[in-house]
């Protein structure tokens, strides 16, 4: 049967790269895809539970789409995280649902819909991976044809209490380096200008074998995929996540040899409080950590770092939270994500007595999240004359006659521009500097 198929994509960058793994997979069973739910015979939502108000989504969209399709039901599936999580009980949940597809089961999403589309009323599949599986993708799928991710680990061991990724992406799995490799070097071929290395902790990565990194020095496999990658050709490669405890200052060497390797670290820190993060079990100080961010300022090149904080866990007192401020504005970020503490069920930190109010963790996100603006504008500001490479990703939402694009520290960059631009790396010098983006001009051709 030949069916359309709607697929809408939820969270981080790995849910990302598996919605494209599944569109390719989708295609080549001979479905359609389509880009809106009006239509569509099956709906999929590929999900993520890393808060509550994330997994929530899911449901909110479940809702509205039976509102919208009264008469015409199509087959909808949930995949991702949530559905992993919560398997099973999503039919009792959500009675619309046919189709709950766990983390570890992208590929074999075509036979699950198949299923559906004859008449099955529940098709479950937490499965684990079928063997010899590859990850990569071709570019037909791909959502940009200028920056590509490229998984290379996936799941997580590090257990910190409050987060529910290692039960939702499983273990720590590494993709081998001949493969990343290979797919990088077909990155290439297709003019991919940008790459992103991605996985919940790159830098714990850990191969079974060394195949591909041969001759390759580093003082971690990490290290030594860093300087392979950096041989493909490939013009500008960033990576995302960094584990601090796993952050070796090698790292930032491998960055110094490579100019393709680009000026930007995302290195999550959490809480600026010894006591919390002992609670959060993150395995790092505040003072190793700052011992990483020197070694990152050290490097040659001006780097951009970035940061995850989680405000208002169980036990944080103001004490703690001060410290979380002083040490934000110690290290000076390019940007921050700000999390407010949100309980996920089966995690260590859900046993805990969430003390701090709802109110209090609202307070303190807009403590934290104003007193990184003030730093950001001054921040921005000294970007002003700076000339940049950036890489043109797609006419500006907000004029039409500019264009948009990030540069090698990982800024978003505007200017007037057109369509011809497109994929073309620009040398843009910085005129003004907004909240959080950068305005400029090119300033001559490729
Ligand atoms: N509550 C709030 N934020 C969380 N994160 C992960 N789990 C939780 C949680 N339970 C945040 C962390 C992580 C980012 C991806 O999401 O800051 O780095
Ligand atoms: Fe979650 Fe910690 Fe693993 Fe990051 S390192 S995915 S925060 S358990």
């Amino acid at each position: 049967m030949r069916a359309t198929v709607y697929l809408e994509t939820f969270g981080c960058q790995m849910n990302v790269a598996d919605s494209e793994r599944a569109d390719v997979r989708l295609r080549a069973a001979g479905f359609d895809l389509s880009g809106s739910p009006e239509n569509a015979d099956v709906i999929i939502f590929n999900t993520c539970s890393v808060r509550e108000r994330a997994a929530h989504k899911v449901f909110t969209r479940i809702g509205e789409v039976r509102r919208q399709r009264i008469g015409s039901e199509p087959v909808v599936g949930v995949m991702g995280c949530v559905a992993q999580l919560e398997g099973e009980s999503i039919f009792d949940a959500s009675p619309i649902v046919n189709i709950v597809a766990g983390t570890r089961a992208t590929d074999r999403l075509p036979q699950l819909i198949s299923r559906a589309l004859e008449g099955e009323r529940r098709v479950l599949d937490l499965d684990e991976r079928a063997d010899g599986e590859v990850w990569d993708v071709p570019a037909t799928a791909r959502t940009s044809k200028y920056v590509a991710f490229v998984p290379i680990i996936e799941g997580c061991n590090k257990f910190c209490t409050y987060c529910i990724v290692p039960f939702s992406r499983g273990r720590e799995s590494s993709r081998t380096a001949a493969d990343i490799i290979a797919e990088i070097h077909e990155l290439c071929h297709q003019g991919y200008k940008e790459i992103h290395l991605i996985g919940q902790n790159v830098n714990s990565y850990r191969p079974k074998t060394e195949a591909g990194l041969e001759g390759f020095k580093g003082a971690t496999p990490f290290c030594r995929l860093l300087r392979a990658v950096a041989t493909t050709g490939m013009e500008r490669i960033k990576f995302t996540t960094s584990f601090p405890r796993d952050f070796n200052p090698d790292i930032v060497a491998a960055i110094d040899e490579h100019e393709s390797l680009c000026e930007w670290i995302h290195l999550p820190v959490q809480s600026g409080s010894d006591r919390i993060l002992r609670a959060m079990r993150r395995g790092h100080t505040v003072s190793d950590y700052l011992q990483r961010i020197e070694a990152v300022k050290n490097a040659a090149r001006p780097m951009s770092i970035t940061s995850d904080i989680i405000v208002g866990f169980p036990g944080e007192t103001m004490e703690d939270f001060r410290e979380t401020v002083k040490l934000v504005e110690q290290v000076g970020y390019d940007g921050l994500y700000i999390f407010k503490y949100s309980e996920r069920h089966g995690t260590p930190a859900a046993k805990l007595n969430d003390d701090v109010s709802r109110e209090e963790k609202s307070a303190r996100f807009a403590e934290l999240e104003e007193a990184q603006r003030r730093f950001q504008r001054t921040m921005y500001e000294r970007y002003i004359d700076r000339v940049l490479n950036v890489l043109v990703e797609r006419p500006s939402s907000k004029s039409e006659s500019d264009m948009t694009g990030h540069s090698t520290c990982h800024k978003v960059v505007n200017f007037p521009g057109d369509s011809s631009m497109l994929g073309d790396v620009k040398r843009v010098r910085v005129t003004a500097a907004k909240q959080n983006s950068l305005y400029g001009e090119i300033i001559s051709a490729p």
